[in-house]
């Protein structure tokens, strides 16, 4: 069984498709930790609910963004987590992070990567981007996270129409219906040892080649 540390910042919806693709049986793994960058966020309610440790790690509070990190890093440990998964978690991960669990961190963005992405680029703003600049598709990208911002190796990527009568609201909530469907395929993925990593390419591949 897979264990996965999630790291939120916000509603946590990610989070919950991940806990009820668990509990259907479609994704072999567990949470076994939900840490947050903010306090009284919603997907603290959600780990609350279902008896997963939550605990609450808030960056201002560390004089440096190392000593944070290595909050991070030790809460994780501590569940001996597999997998990191970043389900709307607001920060920018450093390299120092990004070592201590390489090739061992997804994050999910609202829009297709490279386009609307990078610091700044974050939940609603992306979909203001992407409606500012009249793109007809949008969509979703699970991605391994390197030591940049955004620019890690793709998992997967699906597309979502921008409407004409959207809003940023309309589109968000579009994309969040495939974000829902994709995290959890990725995870699924990565769970079978499907996912072979060669420079920046992601390869899928089948049950029989593994
Ligand atoms: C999601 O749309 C996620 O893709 C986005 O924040 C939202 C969090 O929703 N993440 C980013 O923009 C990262 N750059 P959730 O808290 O309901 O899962």
């Amino acid at each position: 069984m897979l264990r996965l540390g999630v790291l939120v910042s916000g509603s946590g919806s990610n989070l919950q498709s991940i806990l009820d693709n668990i509990k259907s049986g479609y994704l072999p793994a567990e949470v076994v930790v939900v840490i947050s960058s903010k306090a009284g966020v919603y997907a603290l309610e959600r780990a609350k609910k279902h008896n997963i440790p939550a605990t609450v790690v808030i960056p201002k509070k560390y004089k440096t963004r190392e000593e944070y990190e290595d909050e991070l890093i030790k809460t994780l440990n501590s569940y001996n987590v597999d997998l990191v998964i970043l389900a709307g978690y607001i920060r920018v991960l450093s390299p120092y992070f990004v070592r201590a669990f390489q090739g061992k961190i997804m994050n999910i963005h609202p829009a297709l990567i490279p386009s609307f992405c990078g610091e700044g680029y974050y939940g609603e703003k992306v979909h203001r981007a992407v409606m500012d600049y009249g793109v007809k598709v949008t969509g979703v990208t699970v991605h391994f996270v390197d030591e940049g911002a955004d620019t890690g190796p793709i998992i997967l990527q699906r597309t979502v129409p921008v409407m004409d009568d959207d809003t940023p609201e309309t589109l968000a909530a579009r994309v969040l219906e495939e974000e829902h469907r994709i995290y959890p395929d990725a995870i699924k993925l990565y769970a079978e040892g499907r996912l072979q990593i060669s420079g920046r390419t992601v390869k899928i591949i089948s049950k029989e080649e593994i």
